[in-house]
């Protein structure tokens, strides 16, 4: 199996993958969250920042980029691939309602046929791999098999489905009925499976599932558990030491990117709504930390939370992770 990190807006920039690479390797693949250019500029300054190649020190990492417009498509690959990237990533499962409403994201899945142009104006014009991210709808799954069926046609690297429609959200399960379904074609390119694996337990549950597929992408569970890839690739659980340092490695980096404390820690609290499902009795260490000013008064509340409470290896039998 391969194992995948899922692009995470805000969370997965390149501080986070170096870290993760550094003290929990076995991320077989690594995607940054989505560039989104427009007519007058290819990579905002935050963008660039984080795909320079120096800024990078994963060795498999996929630019995603999220346009609706083949022309912006292809001139932001030729930009990457200049770097040196050798696949880029459609997005066509943003759920975000701005980005929706520009029928970019899963907000193009409900016009078939404009995916379809998309994608042949993309072949036509591209010299790099290009890998699709989707889910399987718009507003319900009832064009989640035409949609493969157009997929099908063209030479994607890899086809990753998240089963939810837009208007899911991250809510509810994933439709693993409807994923079954999808797998059931067959694609000339391997199919990716992403969605509500945050344990060891669901991906197992999964593999005894579906053990045709051979990569996962993780997302959520890996921000709650940094560890979770390693300890499915090696049995080996994550330990406070060993997350604490990469903790300390992550406020570090934001400390020095944003040259002042505040950014990061929002940052830092951006990964702790997920992180903290990972401890034991979390509840009272939880708002301490969203309320946190000062560098001073957030490590306090992190070196006691370490302190003081122990990891659970397996993760509870549900993380009650936000759906947002
Ligand atoms: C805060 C947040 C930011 C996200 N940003 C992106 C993104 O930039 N690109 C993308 O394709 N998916 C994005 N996603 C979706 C994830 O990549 C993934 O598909 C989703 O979390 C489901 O996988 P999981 O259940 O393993 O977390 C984001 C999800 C969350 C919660």
């Amino acid at each position: 199996m391969k194992f995948y990190l899922a692009p995470l807006e805000g969370i997965t920039g390149h501080i986070y993958r170096n870290a993760l690479e550094k003290y929990f390797p076995g991320t077989d693949r690594y995607f940054t969250p989505f560039i989104a250019p427009d007519q007058n500029r290819i990579l905002r300054t935050k963008e660039r920042r984080d795909v320079l190649p120096e800024h990078n020190q994963v060795l498999d990492l996929v630019p995603q980029i999220l346009t609706n417009d083949a022309r912006e498509f292809v001139r932001t690959a030729s930009v990457l691939q200049e770097m040196g990237y050798q696949e880029v990533n459609l997005n066509l499962g943003c759920p975000s309602g701005t980005v929706v409403s520009k029928k970019r994201g899963s907000g193009l899945l409900a016009y078939p046929d404009e995916v379809d142009r998309l994608l042949e104006q993309i072949f036509e014009a591209v010299e790099i791999r290009v890998s699709v991210k989707t889910r399987i709808g718009k507003d319900n799954t009832s064009d989640a098999l035409t949609l493969m069926e157009i997929y099908r046609q063209y030479p994607l690297s890899e086809l990753i489905v998240h089963p939810r429609t837009q208007k899911d959200f991250y809510r509810g399960e994933p439709d693993r009925n409807v994923f079954g379904e999808i797998l059931s074609l067959q694609y000339p390119f391997p199919v990716c499976y992403n969605g509500n694996l945050l344990t060891a337990r669901d991906y197992r549950e999964f593999c005894t599932r579906f053990p045709q597929v051979t990569a996962v992408m993780l997302g959520r569970g890996v921000i709650a558990n940094p560890g979770l890839i390693r300890y499915l690739k090696t049995g080996e659980a994550t330990g406070k030491e060993r997350l604490l340092l990469f903790h300390d490695e992550v406020l570090e980096g934001y400390r020095q990117i944003f040259g002042e404390d505040k950014n990061a820690l929002f940052r830092m609290k951006e990964m702790w709504i997920y992180m903290i499902h990972l401890f034991t009795d979390h509840e009272r260490y939880v708002k301490k930390i969203r309320k946190a000013q000062s560098l001073l008064d957030y490590r306090c509340v992190v070196d006691a939370l370490f302190r003081e409470q122990e990891l659970l290896t397996e993760g509870p039998m549900c993380w009650n992770l936000p759906q947002r």
